[in-house]
């Protein structure tokens, strides 16, 4: 019998493999990389690779080195945050992870107290979190984030949105609140580098924030649609400061 011929130690393999491909699809999400990312040589930003930028500012205790680019959606907790959408629906879904609520609960991206607690600092294991975003009214920033497959042709091209809130929140915005003032929509598939590995694509988008801006911190939600249902956020707060 063929089964009988094939060994345990072969078996284990299969099982093994097949599990890893499943989980990498089901890990496969995206999630902001960076918050403020700055290309070496502006004329010629068109590539959102390590090598022609860097980061100067990140999402809520963003652990800095943790893993290669685009790896954190498999990091513990996984990076990417997709919002509940059974009950009772998506625009009323909690717009930060918490760490434990969510189809997939994410990493702790609750505001910190003080706001600036949730930056600089080390996250729940010791790593090295990034520095928050300082930027001014009208500023641009432009967001880093990974494919994770999705930015492919037989994909839909849903639009990341920005939203931002008020200054000085003592708490951060509804998904309501935030979708009441979304003030960036960003091309999802603005991908560049695109070797075979059509995870680690990096994409990205630049913005500019509102002129009349109030000084103080923001919350900001990057918020991506996959399929009909599913929402992925990251938040960050950025420090706004006069020019
Ligand atoms: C698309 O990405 C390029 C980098 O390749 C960047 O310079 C450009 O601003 C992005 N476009 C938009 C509309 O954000």
């Amino acid at each position: 019998m063929f089964f009988t011929s094939l060994s345990k130690a072969s078996l284990a393999l299969i099982a093994a493999s097949l599990v890893l491909l499943l989980t990498n699809s089901v890990e496969s999400h995206s999630y902001a990389d960076c918050i403020d990312w700055r290309f070496t040589n502006p004329k010629k930003s068109n590539s959102w690779s390590d090598k022609h930028g860097a980061c100067f500012g990140y999402a809520r205790r963003f652990p800095l080195k943790a893993k290669p680019f685009a790896k954190l959606d498999s990091d513990d907790p996984n990076r990417h945050y997709q919002q509940s959408h059974k009950n009772p629906d998506p625009n009323h879904a909690l717009p930060c992870s918490n760490g434990r609520q969510g189809e997939e609960p994410g990493a702790d991206e609750t505001m910190g107290h003080p706001v600036t607690a949730a930056y600089s600092g080390k996250d729940q294991h010791g790593r090295k979190t990034g520095m928050i975003t300082t930027t001014h009214p009208g500023g641009q920033l432009c967001i880093r984030w990974p494919a994770k497959n999705h930015a492919v042709p037989d994909e839909k091209n849903q639009p990341v949105t920005i939203a931002l809130s008020g200054a000085n929140p003592k708490k951060d915005p509804t998904q309501l609140e935030f979708l009441d003032n979304i003030v960036a929509k960003l091309n999802y598939k603005n991908c560049t580098d695109k070797g075979k590995d059509t995870d680690i694509w990096p994409c990205g988008g630049c913005f500019n924030l509102p002129k009349n801006l109030q000084t103080g911190y923001h919350v900001m939600q990057w918020r991506w649609k996959l399929n009909s249902d599913e929402w992925y956020t990251s938040c960050a707060d950025l420090n706004v400061v006069k020019k």
